[in-house]
């Protein structure tokens, strides 16, 4: 017998710390935190030791001036929005094992001891400097408190840090025709003692890095061997805000440490603090063990400070912590060709976003759209097409004919195989090669097309399953029908593991639909095709998807319509513009070929008769209604729904219990207005 050495890799992966000014967008979820959520799972999966790890930027001045605007302190917005982003990633089924933030007190003193660290190396220096100050605020105005046009490209709105449109990094003096972003008035120049980091010392062992590391996307090696090329320059360390952690320099004791040099020290403290009651060294193997891979999952704004800041700040505490191993930056996300913006109310947010579907058809939209070689535009229709054809008709259909037929035809149990032949013994090929392949692709970073991989399994096991007819051989060739759905059934379960890291929801119900022991808990990759035995009992199947019935601008319009919140009062007037009345629903029937939706002839009085179409199917059955008298608003502007004209709408209201139609106490005329 032969013993082969399992050696188990130990694995961080990481993603941009969000800034926790506002909720995160669409964006910013695929560009980070979802991509390292795919790739901690897939690790987790093949049985590798991983620790996954980010947090909730809370300091610099993209917060402040969000407080500012808000008129409540820093610390006020990031505690509501820390607890609140943190709450989502769970039920987007992020597998955080630490989200934390900077204003942890591990964050502060590990921040505080590295610094220290590098001042007493001798990289740290200080000199005064010329900045904008605003004489109106009083203060000065550093990084997002200041935009003027990019002195490289010329971009307008420009910020005093970073611009936007060509990516450098600025100084906020050198923007042309500056303004302070809180009363846009024109900043004085003032000279102010900073805290300066010798970057440039660092430039030869940063191009080393970056030219031999191979795991960096091509955007990520381009950009920053480009502005190795246009020569570093020392980067300010301190700031004059109070918001922010204290600077540990002599001398700067009234100063705070630049959020982003701050920031990217995180994904340290996040492991000190993850491992924190496990034993000192725990977290050393993390960021010592030479054997370690490390993960960065990040927009392509973010690149210059996870290849160079962050790199550079290692090195320049002279710890051999490693640097960066992969680092995944992705292109953006744009809604109608335009960035997502709160402020210009362009985008979705991953809030919003959940009201409207469940996590799972998002995550499989947004991976398999992942903005990795250009920027991609979210169109609704783009998102209806991947639902519907690949969720809904590919993936779910596959699982659930396959299913119902072994509830229906084998007595929910898998049927032995018994002489296979060479279509069956193709497809078994053809799915362990897809596997291997979708296995590089997800090593490579490669999200979107190793999820497109797993559909095309999907779309292999319907095309067998048509081409080998099963509900004709059963009449004919029992033991045919067998292998063709014994096969089916292992295609099933090959699925059911591979989605995992992408789908984990889904691929929680598939573990339940084929009754695998401990709910698939012990799934592991390498076993994604080893066979269910012949005998096993599944459950009885229900579909996993819905197929989206709306069109994109209706999907807009609940969007919107949620987001709106009433206004505070309406005047009598405006409120007497509603024609609400009493209704008698004279018919009630399911549209076919739709879950939710049913349609009403309803008798607004005297007889006249409209129609309703609502989405009440999956709350109330047609003969529950029929004879009920029920609140409408009469004069709702006449509306498609699914092809049918609908004229009235039904009032109904709606908890975590499902849908209530409001209808009268007493008996009431129909026709009769409510007031
Ligand atoms: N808060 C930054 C942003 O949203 C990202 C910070 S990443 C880290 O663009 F490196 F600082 F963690
Ligand atoms: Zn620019």
């Amino acid at each position: 017998m032969t013993w082969r050495c399992i050696v188990l890799d130990k694995i961080l992966v990481t993603c941009a710390w969000p800034y926790i000014n506002h909720t995160p967008h669409l964006g910013t979820l695929i560009g980070s935190v979802l991509s390292a959520d795919v790739v901690a799972r897939f690790y987790r999966l093949k049985g590798d030791d991983v620790v996954f790890v980010s947090g909730s930027d809370e300091h610099g001045t993209p917060i402040e001036v969000e407080a500012v605007r808000l008129g409540i302190s820093p610390r006020q917005l990031t505690n509501k929005n820390h607890e609140k982003v943190a709450a989502l990633w769970k039920k987007w089924g992020i597998s955080f094992d630490n989200y934390t933030r900077t204003e942890s007190p591990v964050h502060k003193e590990f921040v505080k001891k590295l610094f220290s660290k590098i001042y007493d190396n001798g990289y740290v220096s200080d000199k005064n400097a010329k900045l904008p100050y605003c004489p109106d605020c009083k203060r000065f105005l550093p990084d997002r408190f200041v935009e003027g046009s990019c002195p490289h490209c010329g971009e307008e709105n420009a910020r005093g840090d970073q611009c936007d449109s060509c990516g450098r990094l600025l100084e906020p003096a050198k923007l042309i025709n500056l303004y302070c972003v809180i009363c846009k008035s024109t900043p004085v120049i003032k000279e102010v003692r900073h805290w300066y980091f010798d970057l440039p010392h660092f430039t030869d062992e940063l191009r080393r890095f970056i030219k031999k590391n191979k795991n960096l996307s091509s955007n990520a090696k381009k950009f920053s061997l480009n502005i190795i090329d246009e020569g570093l320059k020392p980067r300010s360390l301190t700031r004059d805000n109070k918001w922010g952690i204290k600077a540990p320099f002599p001398g700067a004791e009234n100063k705070t440490i630049y959020v982003w040099v701050e920031a990217v020290l995180g994904y340290v403290s996040a492991t000190i603090e993850y491992f924190r009651n496990q034993g000192e060294n725990e977290w050393k193997k993390f960021w010592l063990d030479e054997s370690t891979k490390t993960f960065y999952f990040i927009g392509k704004d973010n690149i210059p400070f996870h290849t160079i800041v962050l790199p550079a700040l290692l090195l320049a505490s002279e710890e051999p912590f490693n640097l960066p191993w992969a680092v995944s930056s992705t292109e953006f996300l744009q809604f109608k060709g335009e960035r997502f913006s709160k402020s210009h109310k362009v985008g979705i947010w991953i809030d919003e976003a959940l009201r409207l579907f469940s996590a799972d058809y998002w995550r499989y939209f947004l991976i398999s759209t992942r903005p990795e070689t250009k920027d991609t535009d979210f169109s609704w229709e783009l998102f209806i097409e991947k639902v519907n054809a690949d969720l809904n008709d590919t993936l779910g259909n596959f699982i659930h004919r396959t299913l119902t037929f072994i509830n229906q035809h084998f007595k929910s149990a898998v049927p032995d195989a018994k002489n296979l032949d060479l279509d069956d013994k193709h497809v078994l090929e053809t799915v362990e090669k897809a596997v291997m392949k979708t296995t590089k692709d997800l090593e490579d970073c490669k999200l979107q097309a190793a999820l497109r991989g797993i559909i095309d399994i999907s779309r292999l096991g319907n095309r067998y399953f048509n081409e080998k007819e099963p509900w004709k051989a059963l009449k004919t060739n029992r033991q045919k029908a067998a292998n063709t759905l014994y096969i089916a059934a292992q295609i099933v379960k090959t699925l059911g593991l591979t989605l995992t890291p992408f789908l984990p929801f889904t691929a929680k119900k598939i573990a339940s639909l084929l009754n695998l022991p401990d709910g698939g808990k012990s799934h592991q990759w390498r076993r994604a095709t080893k066979p269910l035995p012949a005998g096993h009992k599944i459950r009885r199947s229900n579909p996993l998807f819905a197929k989206i019935e709306a069109n994109g601008e209706e999907l807009q319009d609940k969007l919107e319509r949620k987001e709106q919140t009433p206004p505070k009062t309406i005047s009598f007037e405006e409120f007497s513009k509603l024609d609400l009345r009493v209704g008698k629903v004279v018919k009630a029937e399911n549209v076919q070929k739709s879950k939710n939706l049913m349609k009403l002839q309803i008798d607004i009085g005297h007889g006249e008769m409209k129609q309703a179409v609502a989405g009440i199917a999956q709350h109330y059955r047609p003969e529950q209604l029929e004879g009920k008298s029920i609140a409408v608003l009469a004069n709702l502007q006449p509306k498609r729904i699914f092809g049918l004209a609908s004229e009235v709408m039904i009032l109904a209201s709606e908890d975590a219990k499902g849908v209530s139609i409001i209808m009268p106490e007493k008996l009431v005329k129909a026709g009769s207005k409510i007031k």
